[in-house]
């Protein structure tokens, strides 16, 4: 063979279109004729062979190249950088045979934040086009198989396992964990993106993903909605961090309401709070000066509550790809609230109010709401969940208030109770008037704030605010009291930031 005929031949064994349909390489390639659409080519041959398509080009209409086990000459063709970061995409399960478009997604925001690296799709598809159980069956094999071309990397190219980065979506991130148990040596770091739950759920950690599948994994969970006894995704933390933002299930922007107006398809639901996980990675990537923070809890009743919003003791940590490995945790589940769409990140706030009861309000059951008045802007009035209890009185009451915009340091807060002014006193009108008469003094409800304390998230300052005119800190339905920091010495001590 000449010179010219070996360039082809190795062209044509690590490089054939990926995104597009078929061409002529593809063809020629796989000795078949064109008309094939899209991944599916060996997807009716129940083995199938697994695939790994290095990325060189952000436009994904171009063709990828293919690694090989063995073959160097790909890995030449390909541009593998041996001392660069590799990262490997493994995709899920899937019914249609394609990769979904979260996949170009990824694979170009991985691609713009890392530049040098090696970005890697591990193309499974034949072997996850099947009934789930088999497909759950093929990740053993897939993981192994990833496991092999990394030994061989490691012996060849002398590649540093702690570079390498496996990304794993749904099933996929079984597939990593797999990988990480048989490669030789310690992989860098797994990130599990809403692993799969069926069939995983509750097994032994040996098979599924676990803390012990890397040096640092992480978790994103957002579809662990309980249906049937089954959650799509995993439930279970199983990674040193396991996050769940908006508490692992109702993920905003996925409501029924909000999908089946786009999609009509009740899959799309399902579709869109699983896929989250992936689209709250991506956006990681690409905003990289406007991260989430995570804040570990005991659960998401307590989150809700307000009560975890603490970064002492590594109990804070940023999600998706600048997330970092924290010493001595494992399993930690971690919570935050998120916008609907990207950019993702919002901001939270701890708030604390003691609510003194006047004047027998017992019964009163108030509805409070708090509009923060900001540097930069103000919120519209939020309604004061304190999580399906009602406002505890003689109590100090905490809850958490989340805003989608960065409104700045918090300067004014105002507390209102809804309700009409006069409603309390018309209806102790009528009361009076049908027990008494017209005389009677009406009488209404009476709670008292004297101040509230304010806990930020994101900065964790620590403020507290006092009622802007001393002697107005009573409320009552249809009232308001506003808060300003309070004078010198009432000022919470500064805390330590956040490392961020
Ligand atoms: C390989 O990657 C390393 C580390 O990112 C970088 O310093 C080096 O320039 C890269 N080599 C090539 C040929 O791109
Ligand atoms: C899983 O695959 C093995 C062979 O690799 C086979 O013997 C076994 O029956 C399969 N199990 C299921 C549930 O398909
Ligand atoms: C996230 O990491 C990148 C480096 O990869 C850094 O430039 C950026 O400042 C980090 N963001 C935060 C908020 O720490
Ligand atoms: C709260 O305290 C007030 C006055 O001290 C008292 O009248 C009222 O019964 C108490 N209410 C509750 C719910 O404990």
């Amino acid at each position: 063979m000449n010179h010219k005929s070996v360039l082809i031949r190795i062209f044509l064994l690590c490089a054939y279109p990926l995104f597009s349909s078929a061409t002529e390489e593809n063809a020629v390639l796989k000795g078949e004729d064109s008309g094939q659409n899209d991944l599916s080519t060996d997807s009716h041959s129940v083995g199938g062979i697994i695939k790994y398509n290095m990325r060189k080009s952000l436009d994904l209409e171009q063709e990828g190249c293919y690694l090989k086990t063995g073959k160097n000459d790909c890995l030449e063709k390909c541009g593998f950088n041996a001392t660069a970061k590799t990262i490997f995409i493994i995709h899920g399960w899937t019914m249609s045979g394609m990769f979904e478009s979260w996949m170009h997604k990824l694979v170009s925001a991985l691609m713009q934040r890392e530049s040098e690296a090696n970005v890697v799709i591990v193309d499974w598809i034949s072997r996850a086009q099947q009934l789930y159980p088999d497909a759950v069956n093929h990740t053993y094999g897939v993981g192994l198989d990833i496991a092999e071309l990394l030994n061989w990397l490691q012996d060849e190219h002398q590649l540093p396992l702690e570079n390498v980065h496996l990304i794993g979506y749904s099933l996929g991130a079984h597939v990593a964990g797999y990988a990480g148990t048989h490669v030789r040596g310690t992989i860098g770091r797994i990130t599990g993106l809403d692993p799969a739950g069926p069939m995983f759920e509750g097994v032994e950690k040996e098979n599924r993903l676990s803390p012990d599948d890397a040096d640092f994994v992480d978790v994103l969970h957002t579809y662990t909605r309980e249906a049937l006894g089954v959650s799509i995704g995993i439930q279970q933390p199983i990674g040193d961090i396991d996050i769940y933002p908006n508490g692992g299930d109702v993920q905003p922007g996925c409501g029924l309401g909000d999908v089946l107006a786009v999609a009509g398809n009740f899959m799309e639901v399902m579709k869109c709070e699983h896929e989250r996980a992936v689209h709250l990675f991506v956006d990681s990537l690409m905003n990289k000066e406007h991260l989430s923070y995570a804040f570990q809890c005991t659960g998401p009743d307590r989150f809700k509550k307000g009560i975890c919003l603490s970064c002492r003791k590594n109990r804070c940590n940023k999600i998706g790809y600048n997330a970092t490995k924290m010493r001595k945790r494992r399993n930690s589940k971690m919570y935050l609230k998120t916008r609907a769409d990207t950019p993702f990140a919002g901001y939270h706030y701890q708030m604390k109010m003691h609510v003194f009861n006047k004047k027998q309000s017992d019964d009163a059951d108030p509805i409070f709401n708090v509009k923060l008045y900001g540097e930069h802007k103000d919120t519209a009035d939020m309604f004061v969940d304190v999580h399906d209890n009602a406002i505890s009185l003689n109590m100090t009451n905490t809850f958490l208030v989340f805003t989608e915009e960065e409104i700045g340091e918090v300067l004014k807060i105002r507390l209102s109770w809804e309700g009409e002014s006069d409603s309390w006193s018309s209806m102790w009108k009528n009361i009076k008037k049908n027990f008494w008469g017209w005389n009677a003094n009406p009488s209404k409800p009476v709670l008292e704030v004297r101040r509230i304390r304010v806990k930020a998230g994101e900065s964790q300052k620590k403020y507290a605010f006092c009622a802007e005119d001393s002697s107005k800190t009573e409320i009552s339905p249809g009232e308001y009291i506003t808060f300003v920091k309070c004078p010198d010495g009432w000022d919470a001590k500064p805390k330590k930031r956040v490392p961020m």
